[in-house]
């Protein structure tokens, strides 16, 4: 934690409190309240954490206002256009970007865990056919502490540390077994000498009858993808896991209920939502009545892909996005593509609504990925699982970071009771 940098008075009946006050290295600064219940006998209630920091981090930065997402400094459209997922993983985990012997020993280390452990294929086979992916990926990650049980002490730092690189290595074949499982082809197993997005592509697209060349646009593509996934302050799915790992729960089991968090809509399942109400939508002359259901407070409908608990400008992850899925569709020579169209018409026409403007909704990162993902040959139900691959890194560097942190306690809300005040049981003849 940074020094104090100020003071915060609050009165509230007859008492007075000073609360000290940090200062970020950038962004708004925070009011300590802490010791609030125990000077003041109140909690403070802020449902959503709309204006509650959680914890201190020195990974990533958003600045909502203005559109800006750094990881340890770096802006997501350098990194997104320079750099690739594995050097991001390695930022984001370590702090720094790596030199060239330290970006191929990280590499190596991850490469050199790719495969599953042979009995864990089985649990496969125990879900439906129809199963969704990401109920798979919660049940297969959360088995791994039944399978590798020299990296679930977490007292152990060489313990967390091989548990970090086995799921970063491991995560892209649990996803692509889960994508062969549902569509009932034979798994693939990784292969060592393609880079990460490759494999991950050769894992879900090859099949043994033939062979299958990786394209280096679509692999580049893919790797954009990840990299625009990695990592994203404390979202839901990353608080979820800073919430598990509080408790001291072995880490497989926290990025298990981190992946469970990431499925709902409001969340990483919005890339699904979101190709499925492209679809819906059909054609671009069908856009005014969604835009007028997505005002309509009478009706539950939202523009999936639009808007951000953060954002109150453009994600730059989309901005990224759109340009990625212009040179997908074109490499595929699909760039006439009637989603992308109405995904296009669509976002012209909310961006000139006032009713956008003035709730500052901008499409999110999930606007324009599932029409690249869908593009590439991936099933809708496959986007948020390739979402969860790819925050795993970032999961795993936000509960290193906890576990690392002196000031770490176990997480514990209070709440506003609402409820009844103490009362008599009542015998059930009597009621
Ligand atoms: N369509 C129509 N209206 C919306 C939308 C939308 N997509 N998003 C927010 N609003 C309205 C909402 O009805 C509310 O109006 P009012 O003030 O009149 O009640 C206002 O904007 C503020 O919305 P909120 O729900 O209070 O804001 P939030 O910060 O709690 O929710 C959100 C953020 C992302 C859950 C929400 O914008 C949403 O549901 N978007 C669609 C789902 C989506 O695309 N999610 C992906 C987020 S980015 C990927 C990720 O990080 O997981």
């Amino acid at each position: 934690m940074t020094n104090q940098t100020g003071t915060a008075k609050l009165s509230f009946g007859d008492k007075e409190l000073e609360l000290p006050m940090y200062s970020p290295s950038v962004g708004p600064d925070v009011i300590d309240i802490s010791k609030l219940y125990a000077q003041g006998d109140v909690f403070t209630f802020d449902p959503g954490f709309t204006s509650t920091a959680a914890c201190d981090s020195t990974i990533t930065f958003i600045d909502g206002e203005e559109g800006v997402l750094l990881h340890r400094g770096y802006p997501i459209d350098q990194l997104a256009s320079k750099s690739h997922f594995l050097e991001v993983c390695y930022l984001l985990l370590y702090g720094a970007l790596p030199t060239a012997a330290e970006l191929e020993d990280f590499e190596f280390r991850v490469t050199r865990h790719t495969m599953l452990h042979e009995q864990m294929i089985k649990f496969y086979s125990g879900f439906r056919r129809d199963a969704h992916p990401m109920a798979i990926m919660v049940g297969v990650v959360g088995a791994m502490s039944a399978f590798y049980h020299d990296s679930t002490d977490i007292a152990d730092p060489w313990q967390r540390e091989v548990a970090s690189i086995r799921m970063i290595a491991k995560m892209p074949t649990i996803a692509a077994m889960a994508y062969k499982y549902t569509v009932g082809q034979p798994f693939v197993y990784p292969r060592n000498d393609l880079d990460y997005a490759s494999n991950f592509l050769h894992m879900c697209f090859s099949v043994p009858a033939e062979n299958y060349e990786v394209n280096p646009i679509l692999s580049r593509a893919m790797d954009r993808i990840f990299t625009l996934h990695a990592d994203h302050e404390q979202n839901a799915s990353t608080s979820t896991v800073r919430l598990a790992g509080s408790s001291g729960a072995n880490p497989f089991a926290c990025i298990a209920a981190g992946i469970a968090c990431l499925w709902g809509p409001a969340h990483g399942g919005a890339n699904q939502a979101c190709l499925e109400m492209l679809k819906e939508i059909g054609t671009v002359d069908r856009i005014p009545e969604y835009i007028a259901r997505a005002k309509d407070k009478d009706d539950p409908f939202r523009l999936m892909g639009f808007g951000h608990r953060v954002y109150k400008n453009f994600d730059p992850r989309a901005k990224v996005m759109k340009q990625s899925a212009d040179e997908v569709l074109d490499l595929l020579g699909i760039e006439n593509n009637p989603l992308l169209q109405v995904a296009k018409e669509l976002e012209r026409q909310a961006l000139e609504d006032p009713y956008f403007a003035e709730k500052k909704l901008f499409p999110n990162v999930d606007f324009y990925s599932g029409i690249i993902l869908e593009a590439m040959g991936f099933p809708t139900a496959m986007f948020t699982p390739i979402f969860a691959l790819a925050r795993t890194v970032g999961w795993i560097s936000q509960w290193k970071e906890m576990l690392a942190d002196p000031k770490q306690k176990i997480g514990r809300p209070r709440q506003l009771y609402v409820g009844e005040t103490q009362r008599d049981y009542v015998d059930v003849e009597n009621r």
